[in-house]
């Protein structure tokens, strides 16, 4: 059974102060964009895992790799047999690695529906979701896809209302980051903040890199300066904006709570920002935790102009054109044997 998925940015990222349980309340916009892994699963002796194509020397193929994670929480979910829940996982990868574009997460979401082909478990796509989320905060978008709300941790979603098709450069940065090492980073950033605030020593430096709205709501109490961090909320405005399909609405509204956390753990990201704004796009965004940075485009043509100039820039590793929103996981192929 073979599965396609995509790749996702975030069209808006709240982030709220850190919980006690590791994790950080969000409300955040996914946005299932055009860049596809997959993922094929055969019938093996013992769960075993092969990656190909981009990055595919850093992802880690063994126990760990989120796809063999959701292989055994789905054998486990489905109590399937242990001699019988053995899966051959390959992965032939073109979403980087720790890019902030959910690529392990994509490759677990499509081993869930490939393994759930494969071994005919009959669960429900809520059961199905459930299961997604006990793998990764991000694994039940991968599922889903096209535009949706996240709140919780990211695993609750709700539909997004949204007209129209977005058309996207996605420039990826050399080397990865690391998710819980930029939400400490923002957690860091906002104590300073807070701090500096108490001593009276201004919040002019909240962590914000000044390179537009999508900083705005660095530091500590988001925007409008330091203070206890509130609870992440939806951008009513943004959403409004998605539904007028509008690209030249949403680009000033795309906002990302991490993008200073990136920014300070890599520098170099400001003048990718800088790059794709001065040739035109509409919007400029570290997605999710980093370091790739998506650029919204007026249209396709748009798009390849600002493509072709973030290239000649010499700014990141590579580009890609992409749109958005994509459909999630879906079957492609099975072969029967
Ligand atoms: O859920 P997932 O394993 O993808 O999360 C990876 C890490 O990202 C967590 O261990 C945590 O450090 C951070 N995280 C967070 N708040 C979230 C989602 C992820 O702090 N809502």
């Amino acid at each position: 059974m073979t599965a396609r998925v995509p790749a996702k940015v975030n069209l808006q990222l709240s982030v709220g102060p850190p919980r006690g349980d590791g994790y950080h309340d969000l409300v955040t916009v996914f946005h299932a964009v055009s860049l596809f892994d997959e993922v094929t699963v055969r019938p093996a002796e013992r769960t075993s895992v092969a990656v190909t194509g981009e990055d595919s020397a850093s992802v880690p193929a063994n126990r760990a790799n989120l796809a063999a994670r959701a292989a055994r929480a789905l054998a486990a979910a489905s109590m399937r047999r242990r001699g019988k829940s053995g899966v051959r996982i390959e992965i032939r990868k073109r979403i980087p690695v720790a890019a902030g574009l959910a690529g392990g997460s994509a490759d677990a979401a499509a081993t869930l529906v490939a393994c759930n082909e494969l071994w005919g478990t009959g669960l429900s796509q809520a059961e199905l979701r459930e299961v997604a989320a006990s793998v990764g905060s991000d694994v039940p978008f991968a599922l889903v896809g096209g535009t949706a709300i996240g709140q919780g941790r990211g695993e609750q979603l709700t539909a997004a209302l949204t007209a129209g098709t977005y058309h996207w450069v996605l420039a990826f940065s050399a080397g990865g980051l690391s998710t819980p090492d930029v939400y400490a980073a923002c957690d860091r950033l906002r104590a300073r903040a807070a701090d500096r605030q108490e001593t009276g020593t201004g919040a002019g430096e909240t962590g914000a890199t000044g390179t537009g709205a999508a900083d705005s709501a660095a530091g500590a109490g988001g925007p409008g300066g330091a203070g206890p961090v509130p609870p992440p909320r939806l951008s009513t405005e943004l959403m409004a904006a998605l539904r007028s399909g509008d690209p030249a609405a949403v680009g000033p509204l795309l906002s990302n709570d991490l993008q200073p956390a990136a920014v300070s753990l890599r520098p170099d990201l400001r003048r990718a920002l800088n790059a794709g704004r001065d040739h035109g796009a509409l919007g400029a965004i570290v997605s999710g935790s980093g370091p790739t940075c998506a650029f919204l485009a007026a249209d396709a043509r748009r798009a390849r102009e600002l493509a072709v100039s973030l290239t000649g820039a010499g700014v990141c590793r590579a580009v890609v054109q992409v749109k958005g929103p994509a459909a999630g996981a879906t079957l492609i192929a099975a072969e029967r044997g």
